[in-house]
């Protein structure tokens, strides 16, 4: 069976993914992948989407479609709160999709009404993609994208330290990332999504 996972939708629309249904828990709707900038939420996602069949949504270039603008000019001409703002209403919508891979921006567990919402959404798996900060930042100077909260080096390790508790009390799941590819990543992880996703924990 290679394309047996099937779900029955209202409209009579069977939906088919490339994994076979025992591979994915049939309450499993969406998998939230959290973490530091740099973690690979975005490679990871589109990696992990692709194998499922499922689609592949990323929190920050949602708020780049809805605001015409890039992140970091978001930051710059409105500020970091109102990127929160339209972070957090992307974030309601991704959580209102299923067959979903949703990568968060690195800051969006920092704030307690997304945290509620990826707690209580039900079929929603957290996996947080753990590194430390050092091998977090240097991939970030590597990849050249430019990302106002890392313009302070200093700032930028608080940050880190800070967001660590959020990452892991969402976390149902926790994978440590520094030292494989992306591959190897998305291989390791296609276990966790046969668990029941509330159980995961
Ligand atoms: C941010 C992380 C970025 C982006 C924005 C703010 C942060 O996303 O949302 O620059 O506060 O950590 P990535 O984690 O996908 O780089």
């Amino acid at each position: 069976m290679t394309q047996d996972a099937e779900e029955k939708m209202g409209t009579g629309t069977i939906i088919q993914t490339n994994l076979p249904a025992q591979q994915v828990h049939p309450d499993l709707r969406r998998i939230v992948l959290t973490g530091f900038m740099g973690c690979g939420k975005s490679t990871l996602g589109r990696i992990m989407a692709d194998r499922l069949g499922w689609t592949f949504f990323d929190l920050d270039e949602c708020v780049e479609a809805r605001t015409g603008l890039s992140v970091a000019d978001v930051f710059a001409l409105h500020g970091e709160a109102h990127f929160r703002h339209i972070e957090s209403c992307a974030l309601v919508s991704a959580l209102g999709k299923r067959h979903t891979v949703i990568a968060l921006g690195g800051g969006a567990p920092e704030v307690l009404k997304n945290r509620l919402l990826l707690e209580q959404t039900p079929g929603t798996l957290n996996i947080f993609l753990e590194a430390p900060f050092p091998v977090l930042f240097d991939r970030c100077v590597l990849q050249g994208i430019s990302r106002p909260v890392l313009a302070d080096p200093e700032t930028a390790a608080l940050r880190f330290a800070r967001r660590q508790p959020f990452y892991r009390s969402l976390a149902h799941h926790t994978l440590a990332v520094a030292n494989l590819q992306a591959e190897e990543a998305v291989e390791s992880l296609m276990p966790v999504l046969a668990k029941p996703p509330k159980r995961v924990r």
